[in-house]
């Protein structure tokens, strides 16, 4: 794993969008994972700077998205394609057809998750994948558990996720108790993984997921054995990892 320690979440956006672009630019029809919270909104803005500069093309990329909220409609503020048409889709000329999020009002929820990993796998899979990290180790909603998760699949939500999403909500009562989400195989056959994270409060998770023992307890502690994994964070993030 390469660690590119930054100053500030400022910097840490420059320097995600700068692996991004690079990837666009390198390979203009890539397949392009993309994450939702507070962490990746910087970077998006960056990549929109960009593109309004002239400096990026978005016409032939491809996005599939990590994850959606279950029961939350696309005109919903808090869902996942919202935020994703707020923050990049809307700004960019990526065509609306070539943008993926799970369907988070699909009536057969199972059909759904069968049908947004067979589409990756049509797609040939995430060159880049862009991940935030949550406080509990989860990578797109893969919350700790026991066995790592294979595909994409519709899980309950964690106490510490829906108090920590809240913020976003009315009260922790309006947050959705399910979701969907790529599974840990889906995300580990990305041929690129770059992950962000900013803030004292990352810390300890950073710690715990790269530097302690892989385990599903602690979901994104298996990119250990991923072959090309960037972690981009500030140093408020990084400061309690070992020398
Ligand atoms: C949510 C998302 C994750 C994200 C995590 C961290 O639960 N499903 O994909 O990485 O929050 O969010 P933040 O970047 O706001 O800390």
């Amino acid at each position: 794993m390469r660690i590119v320690k930054t100053t500030d979440y400022k910097d840490m956006s420059r320097k995600a969008a700068n692996i991004i672009s690079a990837q666009i630019i390198a390979k203009p029809d890539c397949v392009l994972g993309l994450a939702t919270g507070s962490t990746p909104i910087g970077t998006y803005e960056k990549l929109v700077k960009r593109y309004k500069k002239g400096d990026l093309d978005f016409s032939q990329v491809r996005t599939v998205n990590l994850d959606e909220y279950k029961g939350l409609t696309r005109d919903n503020d808090q869902s996942y394609y919202y935020f994703m048409h707020e923050h990049l889709f809307n700004h960019v000329n990526i065509p609306e057809e070539s943008t993926n999020v799970p369907d988070g009002t699909a009536s057969d929820g199972d059909s759904e998750c069968v049908r947004y990993e067979a589409l990756i796998r049509e797609l040939g899979g995430q060159d880049l994948q862009l991940l935030g990290l949550g406080h509990n180790g989860h990578i797109g909603f893969n919350e700790p558990s026991d066995s790592f998760a294979k595909t994409t699949h519709c899980v309950d939500l964690q106490e510490r996720t829906i108090e920590a999403n809240k913020r976003f909500f009315a009260s922790a009562d309006e947050v959705p108790k399910q979701a969907y989400t790529m599974g840990i195989g889906t995300i580990m056959q990305a041929k690129k993984i770059l992950i962000i994270a900013s803030g004292e409060d990352k810390a300890d998770i950073i710690r715990d997921a790269f530097f302690g023992p892989v385990t599903p307890r602690v979901p994104a502690s298996i990119l250990q054995f991923h072959p090309d994994v960037t972690l981009v964070a500030d140093a408020a993030a990084l400061s309690k990892i070992p020398e």
